[in-house]
C-alpha cells in the first residue's frame, strides 16, 4: 500500500527515517533531525539559487512551467487580459478576490487618492544626473518614501498596511514618469485623475502643451495589459527579495525597493532592455544566424529567451506578441520585431534550443512595443516594475499574514579552519595565484 511518506537510510548510522510528502514537499525540518551522532548537526539540503526549495506556501499565483500555465488568484492569465484591467489584478492580487462594482470604484478611488507625490520627492529626482538610469532613479525613489512615510514602519497595524499598498501601487507611475521626464529635460507633469490608470501615467510620460492629453485608446489598452502581465509570478528572485526584506519586517518602501533592485538585474527584468539592444545590434534578419551562432557557442546569451520554471513557451511571450501588431497599427511598425520573429522561428527549429527547451519569455517582445510607444530601453525595466509592485506588495502582506519566520538560509562552509592574527608588519606578500581568489580590491 502506498503511504505518503519518504524512508530515508542514513547509512552513517544504519538508522532509518519516515518523513512526511505533503503536496510533493517534505519539510527541510525532518531532515535536520537526521544526524551522524546525537550531538552532530542534522542534515541540510545544499541548494544553490534556490532552485528546487519551496520558500513559502503561497495561494496568490499558479504557475505550471512545464505546461505553460499562468493563474492568478486561479484565474488564466489569457481571460485577465481579455477581459480584466489593471486595477482590478492589483485588487484580485491584494485581496484574493475579483472586487463588486462598488468594491472596486472604491478600491479606484483609494488609489487615485495618492498619485501625488510630496514635491520634496521631485525635488530628491532633480538631484540625479541626466542621464541616470530611470531604474536607479525608481529603486532610490521608492526607498526614500519610507522617510515621507515614516507610519509605514508600523507593520502590524493592518489600516497602516492597507494604506502604503494603495501609496505603492498609485506613486509607482508617478516617480516612473518623473524619471522619463528628468531623463528629457522635461517638466513634470501632475496626475489626472480624470484618466484611467495607463490613460494618466502616458498623460505624465508625453503631455506637451495641450490642455488636456488624451490618451490613444489601444496605447493604453495596451499599457493596461502589459501590466496585467507582469503583475505577478510567484516566487521569482525580485519576489522572493520582497519576501526576504519583508520577514526582517522592513517597512513597504524599502521592500518595494529591495525588488525593484533584483529586477534591474539582466537576468531577470532587465533582460527587457538588453533585448531590444541585440536585436538592434544583430540589425537586419540576415544576420541572425550569425547571432545565433554566437550564443551556441557561449560568445552571449539570446536574451529574452529561457526561464527557471518555464520549460514551454511563456503564456505572457504569446499574449505580447500579439499586442505588439496592435501597437504597430498606431506607432508604426518596429523594425526590430521582424529581427526578433526570425531569432525566435530559427531557435525553436534548433537543437540547441529545443534540448534546453528555451522559448521566447515575457522580455522577449515587450521592448519592441514600448519602444514604438516612444520609451527609450532604460524604462523598459521601469514599466515592469510598475506591474510587478502590485504582486510585490501582495506576496508582503500574505508572508506577514502568515507570520513566516525570519528568512535565514545556512551555507555549506569551505572557509579557513581556525587561524590566528599575525601583526601587519609580520606577514609576507601573498602570491598572486592567492589573491586571484578574491580578486584585487
Ligand atoms: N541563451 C542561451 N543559452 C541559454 C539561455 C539563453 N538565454 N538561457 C539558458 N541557456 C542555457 C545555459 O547556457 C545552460 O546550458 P548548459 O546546460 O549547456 O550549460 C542551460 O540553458 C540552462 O541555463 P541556466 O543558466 O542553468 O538556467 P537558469 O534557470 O539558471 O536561468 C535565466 C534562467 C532566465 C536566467 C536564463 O535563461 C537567462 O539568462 N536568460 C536570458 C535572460 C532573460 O531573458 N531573462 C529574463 C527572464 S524572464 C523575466 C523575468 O523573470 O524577469
Amino acid at each position: 500500500m502506498s503511504r505518503d511518506t519518504l524512508t530515508i537510510i542514513d547509512n552513517r548510522t544504519g538508522q532509518e527515517y519516515e518523513i512526511p510528502i505533503e503536496r510533493d514537499t517534505i519539510r527541510g525540518s525532518e531532515l535536520n533531525k537526521i544526524k551522524a551522532s546525537p550531538d552532530g548537526p542534522g542534515l541540510r539540503t545544499f541548494d544553490v539559487a534556490i532552485a528546487n526549495t519551496a520558500t513559502c506556501e503561497s495561494r496568490i499565483t499558479y504557475l505550471d512551467g512545464e505546461g505553460g500555465v499562468l493563474r492568478y488568484r486561479g484565474y488564466p492569465i489569457e481571460e485577465l487580459a481579455e477581459q480584466s484591467s489593471f486595477l482590478e489584478v492589483a485588487y484580485l492580487l491584494v485581496k484574493g478576490h475579483l472586487p463588486s462594482a462598488s468594491h472596486f470604484d472604491m478600491w479606484q478611488h483609494n488609489i487615485k487618492m495618492h498619485t501625488l507625490v510630496h514635491e520634496n520627492v521631485k525635488h530628491f529626482i532633480d538631484g540625479f544626473r541626466y542621464d541616470a538610469h530611470p531604474m536607479g532613479i525608481l529603486i532610490g525613489t521608492v526607498g526614500a518614501l519610507s522617510t515621507f512615510y515614516p507610519d509605514a514602519k508600523n507593520i502590524d497595524d493592518e489600516e497602516s498596511r492597507r494604506v502604503q499598498t494603495r501609496r505603492l501601487i498609485a506613486k509607482i507611475p508617478t516617480i516612473a514618469a518623473l524619471a522619463f521626464r528628468h531623463s528629457r529635460g522635461l517638466s513634470y507633469v501632475p496626475p489626472d485623475n480624470d484618466l484611467s490608470y495607463p490613460g494618466n501615467f502616458l498623460s505624465m510620460l508625453f503631455k506637451m502643451t495641450e490642455l488636456k492629453y488624451r490618451p490613444d485608446p489601444v496605447l493604453e489598452r495596451a499599457l493596461d495589459v502589459l501590466f496585467i502581465l507582469h503583475a505577478d509570478h510567484e516566487q521569482n528572485c525580485s519576489t522572493t527579495t520582497a519576501r526576504v526584506v519583508g520577514s526582517a519586517h522592513a517597512d513597504p518602501y524599502s521592500v518595494v525597493s529591495a525588488a525593484a533592485a533584483a529586477l534591474s538585474g539582466p537576468r531577470h527584468g532587465g533582460a527587457s532592455e538588453d533585448v531590444v539592444r541585440m536585436l538592434h545590434e544583430c540589425g537586419s534578419v540576415d544576420k541572425v544566424p550569425d547571432l545565433i551562432k554566437s550564443v551556441k557557442a557561449g560568445e552571449r546569451r539570446l536574451m529574452g529567451f529561457g526561464h527557471r520554471v518555464y520549460k514551454n513557451y511563456d503564456p505572457r511571450a504569446r499574449i505580447i506578441k500579439k499586442i505588439a501588431y496592435e501597437v504597430f497599427e498606431v506607432t508604426g511598425k518596429n523594425p526590430a520585431i521582424d529581427v526578433a520573429l526570425e531569432l525566435e522561428r530559427i531557435a525553436l527549429e534548433d537543437d540547441y534550443f529545443v534540448e534546453r527547451k528555451l522559448y521566447p519569455n515575457v522580455d522577449f517582445y515587450s521592448g519592441t512595443i514600448y519602444e514604438a510607444m516612444g520609451f527609450q530601453m532604460e524604462m523598459f525595466p521601469v514599466l515592469f516594475a510598475i506591474g510587478r509592485t502590485a504582486g510585490w506588495v501582495a506576496q508582503w502582506a500574505e508572508m506577514l499574514a502568515n507570520q513566516e519566520r525570519i528568512a535565514r538560509p545556512r551555507q555549506v562552509y569551505l572557509g579557513e579552519d581556525l587561524r590566528h592574527y599575525v601583526p601587519l608588519g609580520k606577514r609576507e606578500d601573498r602570491s598572486e595565484q592567492e589573491t586571484e581568489i578574491t580578486g584585487p580590491y
